[in-house]
């Protein structure tokens, strides 16, 4: 295992973890079997670790469908990913074909509108389209072909796999080591039509402490970001609460950013 946390993600994520990168590489242990992230969003903690054998999952199949596509064939991405130009009339004509094509086409397509989309969100209309406004340019550049065949390359250790999280780390053992970073809560009245697949509620956080108990049962090491660290630390008494400050953009605050702690819990010292 390696530490390369210069490489750059292919993808803009909402909650990524890419500010706290340092910190969680700190925390995590030595990988014996596999690292499994079962709720990958941009994987930038598995493109920092470098482990030799992973399990990514994500509920979002067009995420997932992405990354099927890059590890395959990346210069079948690239190719169609260089004829479109950055602007917004395309950015809407593509949003428009949003799920169609081969897997080349929408997977270029993924990676198109995740770069000028609005805060790189991922939000879907309740017909399951993808409907983020246009956001501009001024989000990096399109990654080009020899970063898309380094993330190839690191992807060829990788089984990934599409569905919730409980199947992603019901046969992880005491070799393995799991990163989970759910959906944070934020209170109110989200759900999955408004919010897409990044809609997480308090039956969810019940779920995820039963799998992740079952797991722990079954010895693998286990680190877990969340927002309402007090609510997990409850029901799994003896896990050990870290924090990290972060800058956030906060609606309501004068300059829109202000300092906030990132909680990780995890089972081993
Ligand atoms: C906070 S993001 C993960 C960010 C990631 N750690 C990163 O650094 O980019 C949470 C992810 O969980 C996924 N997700 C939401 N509900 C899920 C579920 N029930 N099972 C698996 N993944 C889920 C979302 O699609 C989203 O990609």
């Amino acid at each position: 295992m390696t530490s390369d946390i210069a490489m750059r993600p292919v993808l803009r994520w909402a909650g990524s973890k890419r500010q706290i990168l340092p910190k969680l590489t700190g925390l995590a242990p030595e990988i014996k079997g596999r690292y499994i992230e079962p709720f990958c969003g941009s994987a930038c903690l598995f493109l920092a670790l470098h482990p030799n054998s992973a399990v990514l999952g994500d509920v979002n199949p067009h995420l997932i469908a992405t990354y099927t596509a890059l590890r395959d064939d990346p210069d079948a991405v690239s190719a169609i990913l260089s004829r479109w130009p950055a602007d917004k009339e395309t950015y809407l004509s593509l949003r428009a074909d949003f799920g169609r094509g081969d897997e080349a086409h929408q997977a270029a397509r993924f990676l198109y509108l995740n770069r000028y989309c609005f805060n790189g969100v991922y939000r879907e209309n309740l017909r399951g389209q993808f409907n983020v406004p246009y956001g501009g340019y001024r989000t990096g550049p399109m990654p080009n072909i020899d970063e898309l065949r380094d993330f190839s390359a690191r992807l060829q250790c990788a089984e990934l796999y599409c569905g919730d999280f409980v199947g992603a780390i019901e046969d992880a053992t005491a070799d393995d080591f799991i990163y989970l970073d759910p959906p944070y809560y934020y209170g109110g009245a989200r759900n999955r039509g408004e919010y897409g697949w990044n809609a997480f509620a308090d039956a969810d956080v019940e779920r995820l402490i039963d799998a992740i108990a079952a797991a722990s049962d079954r010895g693998a090491r286990i680190l877990v970001s969340y927002n309402r660290a007090h609510v997990l630390q409850k029901a799994l008494p003896g896990w050990i609460l870290t924090y990290a400050p972060v800058r956030r953009s906060v609606a309501g605050f004068a300059n829109g950013r202000r300092s906030v702690r990132e909680y990780q819990l995890r089972n081993y010292q």
